[in-house]
């Protein structure tokens, strides 16, 4: 509430010319019925700052997200939860579901895609732990959401959508919000992006039936990979490869996310 009221007496809403004149003068120290006339006319300024504009509603109901759905959940990491209470999940769904924004589940995005859970958003960021100066790969930007999150963690974030729309509108609204370290390109995720490999961190928001050897290759050596992974349920796969080249994997949970497809389909 204390940002709110900040907010809006910095604002027009609060006209400096309609206060006593008592307001204006400096000198000796003022005296009780000055102090009144004061407080009374600052309280119609006050009443106002205490309707909490969109953004602050937003921004409350984002603090709300994390404690519930993130951390109640078992999401630790401070840097994880630091981003996901910052970055405005609304501006990167369609003004139709806007108000669902930060509901605990998927959201349409258009192009029969989705916007992924924000648990699951969070849980991938944690498990990829990328590092401040991480070169990283994401395959399936939509929205720009989990580019967002990620490129506040790393140092570049390089983002592959297939649908041309989605990576228009996502590399937009990315540049509009200030997203300087992200780079969104249209293509095939099958293929890779051997121009800027290799890459310390990739993760894959579309699920392919297993996981594609290009971007195991483009992985680099002590680097980490996050994929939903299967056919129909599918599980988070993450797989860590050696400095010598080997790679392990582990599975964390069932997901069901929309699969990779291939350029032909
Ligand atoms: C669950 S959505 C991604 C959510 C996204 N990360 C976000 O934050 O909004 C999966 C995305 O992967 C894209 N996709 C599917 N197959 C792909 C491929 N082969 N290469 C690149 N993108 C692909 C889809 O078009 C879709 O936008």
């Amino acid at each position: 509430m204390a940002d709110n009221i900040i907010a809006m007496l910095g604002s027009s809403r609060l006209n400096l010319s309609s206060l006593p004149t008592v307001f204006l003068v400096s000198g000796p120290a003022w005296s009780t019925q000055a102090l009144v006339s004061l407080l009374f006319a600052l309280m119609p300024a006050v009443a106002v700052a205490q309707a909490p504009t969109p953004a602050a509603q937003y921004q409350n109901r984002r603090l709300i997200m994390v404690e519930d759905q993130i951390k109640a959940r078992g999401v630790k990491n401070p840097d994880v939860l630091a981003v996901m209470r910052n970055v405005p999940r609304e501006c990167f769904v369609p003004e139709s579901v806007r108000p669902q924004a930060y509901d605990d589940h998927p959201l349409p995005i258009g192009f029969g895609q989705t916007i992924s859970q924000p648990f699951i958003v969070a849980l991938m960021t944690e498990a990829l732990g990328p590092k401040k100066n991480d070169r990283v790969l994401e395959i399936g930007t939509g929205s720009g959401y989990q580019a967002a999150i990620l490129s506040r963690l790393a140092g570049e974030l390089y983002s592959i959508e297939i649908v041309p729309e989605l990576a228009r509108s996502a590399a937009e609204t990315l540049r509009s919000l200030g997203f300087r370290n992200v780079t969104v390109r249209e293509g095939d995720g099958y293929r890779g992006w051997p121009d800027k490999a290799p890459f310390d961190r990739i993760i894959l928001t579309a699920a392919p039936p297993e996981i594609p050897q290009v971007l195991l290759d483009e992985l680099r050596p002590g680097g980490r990979l996050v994929a939903p992974v299967g056919v129909g349920v599918q599980k988070i796969v993450v797989v860590q490869k050696s400095a010598d080249g080997k790679t392990t994997s582990r599975s964390l949970l069932p997901v069901r996310f929309v699969p990779m497809k291939k350029e032909t389909e």
